[in-house]
């Protein structure tokens, strides 16, 4: 076999086999292929897709480049869940600790990664002394003992995806939807959990701007993960405004207490319960999604979910303090408003421009070796569909640092107003 024949194929519209993908794969992971060749074949695929069959192949092939977790010794289903990325998603803070508290094992391993603002992890470690570095025995065993963990990778998994993807962000060819369905799902199957959502951010701060691209790339990947013996559910969400009010590290451990408090924002309780449910629904906890719903609603009410996380807190040598009581967490020093400069109803919040404004802040990382801040970031007023006057307050900027009117303009240059209400449809879709 040969690269260049291979990407000829390719290149000409072909199906290829697993052998050849593998093959490829393979090779660019051992060095073998150069990456020039990886670069071409990357952008035959970008312009002549795969179907269902290769997209599988590819993420088998990059699974079975690294360590896959054996959960076996985990008693019960484990479920997991992943959000194609958006801004203000706190979500896994609040849904780990709602279906863990029903007995159902959530183990996740996550990678730190770029981004607008932290990861989950660097959102955990906003509470001193967590501690994200468990070895994978410890990580078993508490998961067995308090049903959650929530760690940073331990091994390597899915090795070939990590070079694959540093290729895709310097070659035009990151927003390809079999390279996206093969790059999240071989990580994702590596974890090894029996049940998984995704979560597919539809919009202007996301990947998939449009409803057609997100369900065709959620149709994949719950495709690959059905081929692979998982309990697959993808869930369209709208991503033309962050999810929350909340956008930085520990003001959204913040907003998460609140919602495990009942004191959450709409939009992202609405999330976090239907995302919780499909995982209860498949664990086997409820017969229908009505039952699954209102048992996820019932621990947020009877405040187990809430006891859930400080678990997990203190198991992983948090400060539980900051669960029982918010005021606890570092204040950044400066705090700006930020008043509109017009009247209307809020017709868009550029996510992608609220998540650039609060990396500059220093709630995220450009580069990997980028410092956090964990006490910077901002809060949301006002959302899609409220009306705003002159001079209203839209936003507060939570700063450690005295000149911010960089990020003062881009907070506001990303509400669009209108003169009609405009009515955010939440939850667009489910895949199945
Ligand atoms: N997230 C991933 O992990 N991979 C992609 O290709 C895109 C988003």
């Amino acid at each position: 076999m040969r690269a260049v024949d291979i990407i000829m194929k390719k290149r000409d519209g072909y199906k290829l086999t697993e052998e050849e993908i593998v093959f490829m794969v393979d090779g660019f992971t051992k060095g073998e292929i150069e990456n020039y060749q990886m670069s071409a074949f990357t952008m035959a695929v970008f312009f002549k897709g795969m179907d269902d069959d290769e997209a599988t192949s590819l993420t088998k092939a990059m699974l079975n480049s690294g360590d896959i977790l054996d959960l076996s010794e985990i008693k019960g289903i484990k479920v997991d869940k992943h959000s194609t990325g958006g801004v203000g998603d706190k979500t896994s803070l609040v849904i780990a600790p709602i279906v863990a508290s029903l007995g159902i094992k959530f183990a996740k391993m996550s990678g730190r990664g770029l981004g607008h603002t932290g990861g989950t992890l660097d959102k955990l470690e906003s509470i001193p002394g967590y501690s994200i570095s468990l070895t994978e025995e410890q990580f078993i065993n508490q998961v067995n003992e308090i049903g959650v963990s929530l760690i940073g990778q331990t091994g390597t998994l899915a090795p070939a995806d990590k070079k694959l993807y540093s290729l895709r962000d310097v070659t035009a060819t990151v927003d390809s939807i079999p390279l996206i369905a093969s790059s999240i799902m071989s990580k994702k199957l590596a974890s090894g959990a029996d049940a998984i959502c995704l979560d597919v951010k539809v919009g202007s701060g996301a990947f998939m701007k449009n409803i057609e691209s997100a369900t065709k790339l959620a149709e994949l990947m719950v495709e690959i993960g059905k081929k692979c013996n998982k309990k697959m559910t993808a869930i369209l969400t709208n991503m033309d405004e962050p999810l929350g009010f909340a956008v930085g590290n520990s003001l959204e451990v913040i907003e998460a207490i609140n919602t495990l408090n009942g004191n959450g924002p709409k939009d992202l309780l609405d999330i976090c319960i239907e995302i919780s449910a499909h995982l209860i629904l498949d664990a086997g906890v409820a017969k229908s999604l009505k039952e699954a719903k209102d048992l996820a609603l019932n621990q947020i009410n009877n405040k187990e979910a809430l006891n859930t996380l400080a678990k997990l807190i203190k198991a992983q040598g948090g400060d539980v303090a900051y669960v029982y009581d918010t005021n606890s967490f570092a204040k950044a020093k400066y705090i700006t408003e930020v008043k509109i400069e017009n009247a209307g109803y809020i017709k868009r919040i550029d996510a992608l421009a609220i998540g650039n404004a609060a990396m500059k802040l220093g709630a995220g990382r450009a580069k990997i070796t980028d410092k956090i801040d964990h006490s910077v970031g901002i809060i949301l007023k006002q959302k899609v569909g409220d009306y705003v006057n002159n001079g209203d307050i839209i936003a507060t900027i939570y700063a450690n640092k005295e000149d911010i009117s960089a990020e003062y303009n881009e907070i506001l240059n990303a509400f669009s107003l209108s003169q009609t209400i405009t009515t955010p449809e939440l939850i667009l879709k489910i895949v199945k």
